[in-house]
């Protein structure tokens, strides 16, 4: 199973699934890094893992179709299965939709339908809930929308600041996400042994 992993910002849940394939826990290759920013920290974990990086910016494209039909194309020379966004702070569009519809899954540091969009984490401090969470979801059109494939919740105390709650809420992510990929690929590999 050859996966790639889309991420705007530092790459800590790359970095913990790229550990989870090293280390025998997630029976998959990370072949390819995807960003839309050139200068991410998660370039730089790539580069030390000897994973080849797709950097695109944006601003130099006419539109998203442009930008995804390249990425699309990028993701079929590397024979990618699979795609895990993993702070990919991007709505994804038809043209890459229509590609891996089924086969690209995002974590949202919500439960979701709680919280969607930018800055989860405040928004649950800022509302005064007592639980949030982790979800994983398969991607659709919408902005943290698509079906729902794992939850996991997280117990907000009252003296969490958004900086404490956030490293509660990423310790899971770096759990939850590999694990979850796993079942999921066991599942699906059982289901075509069903088939066959
Ligand atoms: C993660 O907490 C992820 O759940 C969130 O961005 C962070 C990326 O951190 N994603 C979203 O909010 C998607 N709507 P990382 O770059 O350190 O993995």
């Amino acid at each position: 199973m050859k996966i790639a992993i889309f991420a705007s910002g530092s790459g800590t849940n790359a970095e913990a699934i790229i550990q989870a394939t090293e280390q025998g826990r997630l029976d998959a290759t990370v072949s390819l890094i995807v960003t839309d920013r050139p200068s991410a920290k998660v370039v730089e974990r790539a580069e030390k893992h000897c994973i080849d990086v797709f950097a695109f910016n944006p601003k130099e494209y006419e539109t998203k179709a442009e930008f995804e039909k390249e990425i699309v194309e990028i993701l079929q020379e590397n024979k990618i299965s699979f795609v895990v966004l993993a702070g990919y702070m991007r709505l994804i569009g038809s043209t890459l939709l229509e590609a891996y519809e089924g086969r690209m899954i995002n974590i949202h540091p919500s439960l979701l339908p709680s919280f969607p969009g930018l800055d989860a984490i405040g928004q649950a401090l800022a509302a005064n809930v007592q639980v949030t969470g982790v979800t994983i979801h398969l991607v659709d059109s919408g902005m943290d929308t698509g079906p729902i494939i794992a939850q996991e919740p997280v117990r907000i105390e009252k003296n969490d600041t958004i900086e404490t709650l956030r490293q509660k809420v990423q310790a899971l992510e770096h759990r939850v996400y590999p694990e979850t990929l796993q079942a999921l690929f066991i599942e699906q590999r059982e289901r075509l042994d069903r088939d066959e």
